[in-house]
């Protein structure tokens, strides 16, 4: 898959219109796998799996910027990957984003 970036240390992730308001998907890039929340506060990348074990956050709940492990309830502020709740004790990894048109990009460089 070949997309037209805006600059070369933007990655394309998705479409937004494939991620409905106030909801996410999991999306796996070539080297790595990346939730994709698009809230009202705006659209927010961070790695897909729990800091804690292994469980995809993309199956937890979004509620407005923070999203909840589906296995032990921990949730993450996805504008800052702040964990909030044990038992995670780490951040998740977040990515900034750019939006082009309907295109979302990750910018990897300082990841
Ligand atoms: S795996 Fe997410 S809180 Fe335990």
């Amino acid at each position: 898959m070949t997309s037209e970036t805006p600059n070369n240390s933007l990655t394309k992730v998705c479409q937004l219109s494939d991620i409905p308001s106030n909801d996410m998907r999991c999306v796996s890039l070539s080297d790595r796998n990346v939730l994709v929340a698009n809230t009202s506060e705006g659209v927010f990348v961070a790695d897909e799996m729990c800091t804690h074990e292994d469980a995809r956050l993309c199956d937890g709940n979004l509620s407005g910027t923070k999203v909840k492990c589906p296995l032990h309830g921990s949730r993450f502020e996805l504008t800052t990957g702040k964990v909030l709740d044990d038992p995670a004790n780490e951040d998740l990894v977040v990515y900034p984003v750019t939006i082009v048109d309907n295109d979302v990009f990750i910018n990897l460089s300082n990841s």
